[in-house]
């Protein structure tokens, strides 16, 4: 309706910002979003700073933007990544198995306490424990605040943040946090006594990483990039395993076909091997394709006049990608409102059609753990319990505070 590229106003606070689908347009900007051309500054990134704090990775540019992706990269890739295979399967098979038989339940919670479980043990390598059951808590709270659009208006309107004691709705928001903090720091200093202990949790990582000049992090910007990762992966890998759950039993026939795909390993459920399935491979992308969970990239900022899309863009413009259109690009997905994994069977896209994870220097830092998840707690619930959509309504996309995701719907265990 509104053409390949135009305008729009997130909010007073932040200033226009243009938006790009056309692929051609998309690659310009992300391959050269750290050159003269463009730049990816983290001061627009503030809404989650009340959260993550002003030492995130979502805040930093430049050097120390890079410095910091250096450090937090590596668990979320490789063998690293695929040792922990075993504890995302044994997460996904525990809480699901948690559900009675014939009671209807939210689809949303089964995930969001899986995805939450995988990044508190795998991110944090926190294990069982009062501390870790208490953070399990406080976090889901404050988590969930972000996600519900009412809530989330604290962390875009300031003149809300009123203080009016414990039971208002800023009183609550940062007492949790505070609360948060201080088991994060506990944690921390608990860490610093057993150094004789091997571990290869992303907060021992972070913890004995030093920059050019020896220096450790500081325990604030240690909580804060564990509180970035906890934001940036936990909602948006529980909005696209519910999405998944509804499309595969919404449409018995991509039901049918991975069971059959899964039945082909012959119960090996080696983790390596799932994630090497190509059938479920495109289940996982169409489903990150039709309504992707983050609409937009994060913005970059034009250096100089940029030609793009004809259209030219004065030095210090705005502009970000929008996934969501670009996934819908007729030329590129036909029949783009239909849920067909085939089309990722039958054909390669390039990196700047299919963008569910961003791309250029700020690309999604957990985007192939977050796949890796999404393979193994689809397989294992599919190949351990028999599911179903509790009603015929149908899902639609709707806001969840920073990401989009289906509109609550309802699941039950048969048998
Ligand atoms: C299905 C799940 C996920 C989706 C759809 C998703 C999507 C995205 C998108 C679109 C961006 C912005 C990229 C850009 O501006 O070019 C991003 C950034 C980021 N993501 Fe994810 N993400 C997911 C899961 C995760 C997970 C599991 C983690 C880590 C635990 C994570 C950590 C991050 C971080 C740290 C950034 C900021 C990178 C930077 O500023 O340099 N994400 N993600």
């Amino acid at each position: 309706m509104y053409g390949d590229t135009f305008t729009i106003r997130l909010n007073r606070r932040f200033g226009p910002l243009v938006l790009f689908s056309d692929p051609q347009a998309l690659q310009l900007i992300l391959t050269n979003d750290d050159t003269k051309l463009f730049e990816a500054p983290g001061g627009l990134n503030v809404t989650l700073e009340l959260i993550t704090g002003t030492q995130s990775v979502f805040g930093l540019s430049g050097e120390r933007h890079r410095r910091a992706r250096r450090l937090l990269m590596p668990p979320f890739h490789g063998e690293r990544m695929r040792s922990y295979g075993e504890l995302i399967r044994g997460v996904g098979e525990q809480v699901v198995s948690g559900y009675q038989p014939d009671q209807a339940f939210p689809a949303r919670n089964p995930m969001q306490t899986i995805s939450l479980r995988v990044i508190l043990r795998a991110v944090f390598g926190l294990t069982d424990g009062p501390r870790y059951q208490e953070l399990e808590k406080r976090l889901g709270t404050l988590l969930d605040r972000v996600s519900s659009p009412v809530s989330a208006s604290i962390l875009f309107v300031p003149s809300l943040r009123q203080d009016l004691g414990p039971r208002s709705p800023w009183g609550r928001f940062i007492r949790n946090r505070q609360q948060i903090d201080q088991l994060i720091y506990d944690e921390i200093a608990d860490r610093r006594k057993q150094t004789e202990r091997q571990r290869d949790d992303i907060l021992t990582l972070l913890m004995a990483a030093r920059d050019e000049s020896g220096e450790a992090l500081s325990d604030l910007e240690l909580r804060d990039e564990l509180m970035t990762l906890l934001i940036a992966g936990h909602e948006t890998t529980a909005t696209a395993l519910t999405w998944a759950l509804y499309w595969v039993h919404r449409l018995p026939p991509v039901r049918q076909r991975l069971l059959q795909e899964l039945d082909s390993l012959d119960g090996d459920f080696d983790p390596s091997a799932v994630f090497k399935l190509p059938y479920l491979n495109a289940v996982c992308s169409e489903t990150l394709r039709i309504y992707p969970v983050a609409l937009l990239t994060f913005p970059r900022v034009t250096r100089s006049r940029v030609d793009l899309s004809s259209v030219t863009l004065e030095p210090g413009t705005a502009v970000a990608g929008c996934i969501y259109l670009a996934h819908r690009r007729k030329e590129v997905f036909p029949d783009a409102e239909q849920f067909r994994p085939e089309r990722f069977l039958d054909q390669h896209y390039s990196a700047y059609e299919f963008l569910p994870f961003g791309g250029g220097v700020r690309r999604c830092i957990g985007m192939a753990f977050a796949q890796f998840e999404m393979k193994l707690v689809l397989s294992t619930i599919l190949s351990r319990f028999n599911l179903a959509l509790s009603d015929a309504r149908k899902v639609r996309q709707q806001r969840r505070g920073l990401v989009s995701g289906p509109s609550p719907f309802r699941m039950v265990k048969i048998g």
